[in-house]
């Protein structure tokens, strides 16, 4: 499974590249509000600093939702490095659009996916991603991994080519069960990922370890 680093906050991108295990990042209009990127120079620039770091796939979200504009601004968007994923809604018009950057070799990433039926959806128009928000189906008190059970048991019947990016992770937890199900890749918040480190024995271990070696 990769690992990707949910947030367009440059200092955690760069502490997740500098620990060896990262392979992407994802944004969304919120992770990029609350680093205050404004306009589309900032965002541009921003993206360009984001693809410096990291040599890996980097999800950049439209804001459009009709789909001439999605098209539009996906392209200026998919312009900005080849490792560009153009994040598209799963709407109506984002469907046609995923498919339109398909079939022109544009690669999207279709956001907000809450069903296998979207999933489904996502799949048939080409999408190189499908992102299930599984920290937000929790909130409703559904379980979000239980989609992505599904959806990898769908792909996998179907043998369809997207890949399954678990998204709205919220602990080092969910990424463990997203592996156990079959993810095949998830994009996480870096206390998540830092969190896949913790386990009380470890630091137990560790003590005894350093007060021991003081007696060799
Ligand atoms: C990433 O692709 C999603 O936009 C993100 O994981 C959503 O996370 P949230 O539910 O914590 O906002």
């Amino acid at each position: 499974m990769k690992f990707f680093i949910d947030t367009a906050n440059l200092a955690q991108i760069k502490e997740a590249h500098d620990l060896g295990v990262l392979d992407g990042v994802t944004t969304n209009p919120s992770l990029m509000a609350k680093e205050g990127i404004k306009g589309e120079a900032a965002i541009i620039k921003h993206y360009e600093d984001i693809c410096e770091i990291v040599d890996g796939d980097v999800s950049a979200e439209v804001f459009s939702t009709d789909f001439q504009s999605i098209i539009e601004e996906g392209k200026k968007l998919a312009a900005i490095h080849p490792n560009i994923v153009v994040k598209v809604p799963m709407i109506k018009d984002g469907v046609k659009a995923i498919k339109w950057f398909t079939d022109n070799g544009i690669r999207t990433n279709c956001t907000l996916v809450f069903s296998a039926g979207q999933a489904i959806l996502a799949a048939k128009a080409g999408a190189a991603y499908v992102s299930p928000f599984i920290g937000r189906i929790d909130d409703t008190n559904w379980d979000g991994v239980e989609l992505i059970a599904q959806i990898a048991q769908i792909y996998s019947l179907q043998g369809y080519k997207t890949e399954i990016l678990a998204a709205s992770i919220r602990s080092a937890l969910h990424i463990v069960k997203c592996a156990e199900v079959g993810a095949d890749v998830c994009t996480c918040p870096l206390d998540s990922i830092l969190g896949l480190l913790k386990h009380p024995l470890t630091d137990i271990g560790l003590a005894k370890f350093l007060e021991d070696a003081k007696k060799m």
